[in-house]
């Protein structure tokens, strides 16, 4: 049977969409994966991490359901659509209560909005690292991955504008583990920009 083809574009209420959550109830070490789309870093992450939590936030509805269901056995998995961002505080800070450590957000492949007057839309944003930078811990570290040299660039200036420092840029995928979309720019033959962020609070 010919499957079900994921439509690309996103549906405007989904971006207002808010979720509360209660944590998982443990103190689980926690990775978010920002834009999971198909889910396969975050399966692989779990293959290699079985004892951590996840999080995973994918504003387009077809795809967090399909996520959702693809996760549905998994204790530790949990997945939000709408926009990470209007969500990102209600959904983490549960889980910062309960003691559990936020270790790692990944940020794979945003979408790069080209056009200067949809820039705002970046995920990556100063706006965002600002708010972040009054509740997210300093350990935390935000792994951004891209193939869009120019987005990165422009990312690594707004960061400057904030509390958070680049505080490495690496070369192979994070943890070994190739994004969905990051394969297919490596088959083409593309160049990959990465970073690791944290809070310097000084
Ligand atoms: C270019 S794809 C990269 C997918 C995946 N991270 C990878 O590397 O293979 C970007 C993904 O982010 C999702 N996305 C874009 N903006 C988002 C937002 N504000 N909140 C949650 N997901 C978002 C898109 O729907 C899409 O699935």
């Amino acid at each position: 049977m010919p499957q079900k083809r994921v439509r690309n574009h996103v549906n405007p209420l989904s971006i207002l969409i808010e979720h509360s959550f209660k944590g998982f109830g443990n103190d689980n070490p926690i990775f978010v994966d920002v834009g999971a789309c198909k889910g396969e870093f975050s399966a692989a992450l779990m293959e290699k991490f079985p004892d951590h939590n996840f999080i995973l936030f994918e504003i387009r509805r077809p795809l967090a359901k399909k996520l959702a269901e693809q996760f549905a056995d998994k204790k530790n998995v949990a997945v939000f659509d709408g926009d990470a961002a209007r969500n990102f505080r209600s959904i983490l800070e549960p889980c910062l209560n309960q003691g559990a450590k936020v270790e790692q957000i990944f940020i794979n492949f945003p979408d790069p909005w080209f056009k200067e007057k949809h820039k705002k839309r970046r995920f990556l944003n100063a706006s965002f690292l600002q708010k972040c930078s009054e509740w997210l811990p300093e350990s935390t570290e935000i792994v951004f991955q891209t193939d869009q040299k120019f987005l990165f660039d422009e990312t690594l200036e707004e960061v400057e504008t904030t509390p958070y420092k680049p505080v490495e840029f690496f070369k192979n995928s994070a943890h070994e583990i190739p994004t969905h979309w990051e394969q297919q720019k490596l088959l083409e033959g593309d160049e990959i920009w990465r970073v690791i962020l944290k809070l310097v609070n000084s």
